[in-house]
């Protein structure tokens, strides 16, 4: 199968690449070489495949999201976020030997440096956690120098295991320190989720009990978010990668990437949207007008999505969740009804049917965070911990595949060339 490009009275042919799902793309590796020049602009890279990827199938028309073939559904019914981390990264479910073996590693890994504190303690109280769990990230590679050698398995899994285990140390550091209580490492005889809650909420002076709802929706959230193929700090991640940093480096560059509030950091958008409409008297067709005026620059945080324009599978999961979770934890939150006016009308507002904007993962995910006891400046670092074993699976991938350094052509758009004048000249 080919398609032809015709430019400047030539034709010529490129080969058409096809998916598992039947999906196509015109591989136009060739295409500088062979006009003498020519190369593609696609803003936002709207129509741009940047690789072969065998982790996460989405359909946005649709709405169907699955990672290594199995639907998102039934992972977030049925599966733990080890088991489905072990899966992104390694491509197939873990037998019980197999998770075993994972988590009892990754718990051999689960202490920082005690030095890393030091770092810690250069930041404000007041410094916001995403900052703090990107740059803490990166200071890691000080204490594990010693680059992967991603031809050797071994070296891999251990890079791997490492960062699985620090990560949620670090996020949970970053949350404490906020708070003003002591650093926490957290209890290895408890699972990966609720080792996770320990190590955020456990008091000096009292013992945390696990609970078992608080529990399950977590493991729930950080599956729903555990993989979205090519998003943007995916894509940071392997860009990074690609000129071989290492992989706590890559990883930094992609919790940066997703604070951002066009990407993760639109859960906390969301919850500061509710909040300002509640405080404004609760009028929400005062801010569907705001979000359709093409003068204002308010946005309907947590509605519309880049690739779904159907609904988020995962904001249908989240909604049912939401409700759940707050009817078994016996909280009653304002903003929740606010949420469901919102979309109510959304979905039956011209504007939105339209442009099929539909409510996205982070338009209820912090309710339920905020239910759980989660503060508002920490829904991006649970996404980023949700997001970790994506990112790595992602990253192997592409190291596996020896993909060369990720390096986008332009169009420039300057001046010609000009004569550099002396300063008393210009
Ligand atoms: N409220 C109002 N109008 C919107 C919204 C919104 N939330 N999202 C898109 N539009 C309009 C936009 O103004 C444009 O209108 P027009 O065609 O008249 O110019 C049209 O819909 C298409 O939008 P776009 O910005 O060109 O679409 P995009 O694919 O570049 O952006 C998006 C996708 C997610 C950045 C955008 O929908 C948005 O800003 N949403 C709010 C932020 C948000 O919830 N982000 C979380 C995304 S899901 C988490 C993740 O990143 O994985």
């Amino acid at each position: 199968m080919n398609a032809k490009i015709s430019f400047e009275g030539n034709e010529y042919e490129f080969p058409v690449v096809e998916g598992s799902e039947k999906e196509f793309g015109i591989d136009i590796s060739k295409l500088r070489g062979t006009t003498g020049g020519l190369i593609t602009l696609d803003r936002g890279f709207k129509n741009t495949g940047s690789c072969e990827s065998a982790i996460t199938f989405l359909n946005g028309e649709e709405g169907i999201l699955r990672y290594r073939g199995y639907s998102i559904e039934e992972l977030a019914e049925k599966g733990s976020f080890l088991e489905v981390a072990y899966l992104l990264i390694f491509g197939e479910l873990p037998t019980k030997t197999e998770l075993e073996k994972f988590h009892k590693d990754i718990k051999a890994e689960s202490h920082v440096d005690e030095e890393m504190k030091k770092i810690l303690d250069g930041f404000p109280k007041s410094a916001h956690p995403m900052g703090v769990v990107s740059s803490l990230t990166s200071a890691l590679i000080a204490f594990n120098p010693s680059s992967v050698n991603v031809e050797s398995e071994e070296d891999m899994y251990n890079a791997i295991v490492k960062l699985l285990a620090k990560f949620p140390v670090i996020c949970s550091w970053a949350l404490r320190k906020s708070k003003g209580h002591p650093l926490d490492y957290g209890d290895n005889s408890l699972g990966y989720v609720e080792n996770v809650l320990k190590m955020m909420f456990k008091k000096p002076n009292e013992d945390y009990k696990i609970d078992p709802v608080i529990a399950s929706a977590l493991n729930k959230l950080l599956i729903l978010h555990a993989d979205h193929e090519q998003n943007c700090s995916t894509s940071t991640v392997r860009i990074v990668g690609s000129s071989h940093a290492g992989l706590f480096a890559s990883i930094s560059a992609g919790v940066s990437a997703l604070w951002g509030p066009l990407h993760g950091g639109a859960n906390q958008a969301v919850i500061d949207m509710l909040e300002g409409i509640k405080a404004d008297g609760g009028d929400t067709k005062k801010y569907m007008a705001k979000a359709k005026d093409k003068e204002d620059p308010f946005r309907l945080m947590g509605f519309g999505h880049r690739v779904y324009k159907n609904f988020d599978p995962r904001a249908k999961i989240i909604k049912k969740s939401a409700d759940e979770v707050l009817g078994n934890l016996g909280v009653e939150d304002p903003v929740l009804d606010i949420a469901k006016g919102l979309e109510k009308e959304a979905l039956e507002d011209d504007y939105f049917v339209k442009r099929k904007l539909y409510p996205n993962v982070d338009f209820y995910s912090g309710i339920i965070y905020r239910a759980l006891g989660i503060p508002t400046n920490m829904f991006t670092v649970m996404f980023a911990l949700g997001r970790l074993p994506g990112w790595i699976a992602q990253w192997r991938e592409m190291r596996l595949k020896k993909e060369p350094i990720g390096r986008p052509r332009q169009i420039y758009t300057g001046e010609n060339l000009r004569e550099m004048k002396d300063i008393d000249n210009r």
